[in-house]
């Protein structure tokens, strides 16, 4: 068995790499820069390059490979459909795709379509419709955190259900070790508290013991901001619309298929910062 994990660097797909490394089970890492990949990691992980928007990646990426842990990359040009058919042509036996809570409810968005195609391409899948990660902290959101001491996103009010990367990553693996039981199915991952983002700025402050503090901006002043920063104006849109259902008020459904698949509880969100601690010091 040999399995691709795609989004290498990203926030879930290194944690699926660690645990299916842990299990001693044979991994391929896809990243887009092999040369950066052995540079950081050295000899610790297999790298293949794997461009998602070039087609030409993909057959390399996808020798001796049974299965594959999916994510949907940010950018443009995105040929995801022919990957898709080129892994099925290649004989992959089961994909596990990384998709988003509430999925359903969200046409707009790329993930919908992406299940679709799963659907129709006929190989055996299982979906990850994950709650908002928590790793989003110590990601986009980190550098306000460290620089101005303040969660910056206009989330308004809204309760989230917070994740942690790592939970979603065990499932992925408990998927992709045990396919058949989980062949086809679609699991809806999010922590067991959904929380706004006050609560965990004071969440923040008490195991830091530094003040943060939750601002609450306005979509404009957001914007504006980041802008002036330097961010892509195509980043930011995406960082609002994620953000978007929480300031609706739709964001605070929690599952418990975690803990039904895993028998464990999901992380709390203190443990997850005390564990992070290091990256906003
Ligand atoms: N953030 C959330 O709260 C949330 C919640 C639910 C679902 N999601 C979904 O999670 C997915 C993102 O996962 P993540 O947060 O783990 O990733 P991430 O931290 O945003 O990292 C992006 C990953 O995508 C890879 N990548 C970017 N462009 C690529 C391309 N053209 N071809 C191949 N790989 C490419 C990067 O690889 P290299 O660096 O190697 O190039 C990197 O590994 C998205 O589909 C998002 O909708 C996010």
């Amino acid at each position: 068995m040999n399995i691709l994990v795609t989004g290498f660097n990203g926030k879930v797909g290194f944690e699926v790499a660690q645990k299916l490394k842990e299990k001693a089970i044979p991994i391929k890492c896809a990243v887009r820069n092999v040369e950066k990949a052995k540079l950081d990691y050295g000899d610790a992980y297999e790298f293949v390059r794997l461009d998602f928007s070039d087609s030409s990646t993909f057959d390399t990426a996808l020798n001796q490979i049974d299965k594959i842990f999916l994510i949907y990359p940010p950018g443009d040009k995105i040929e995801f459909e022919r990957f898709l058919h080129q892994a099925k042509q290649k004989g992959i036996k089961h994909i596990v795709y990384l998709s988003v809570k509430d999925v359903q409810f969200l046409p707009f968005i790329h993930h919908f379509k992406n299940e679709k195609l799963l659907k129709r391409l006929g190989v055996p899948y299982t979906f990850i419709r994950a709650g908002y990660f928590m790793q989003n902290l110590n990601d986009f959101l980190g550098d306000e955190i460290k620089e101005r001491q303040r969660i910056f996103i206009p989330a308004g009010k809204g309760k989230t259900s917070f994740v942690d990367t790592r939970d979603l990553a065990e499932v992925a693996m408990i998927a992709l070790q045990d396919t058949e039981n989980h062949q086809n199915n679609k699991y809806v991952i999010t922590g067991d508290e959904a929380l706004d983002f006050y609560r965990v700025a004071d969440i923040m402050t008490e195991v830091l013991h530094v003040n943060i503090e939750y601002t609450n901006p306005s979509v404009k002043e957001f914007k504006g901001f980041m802008l002036e920063k330097g961010v892509k104006e195509e980043f930011i849109n995406v960082v609002i619309g994620i953000h978007f259902p929480t300031k609706l008020g739709l964001a605070k459904g929690i599952t418990y298929d975690y803990e039904k698949i895993t028998n464990k509880k999901p992380t709390e969100i203190k443990t997850y910062i005390k564990d992070y601690k290091g990256n906003w010091m």
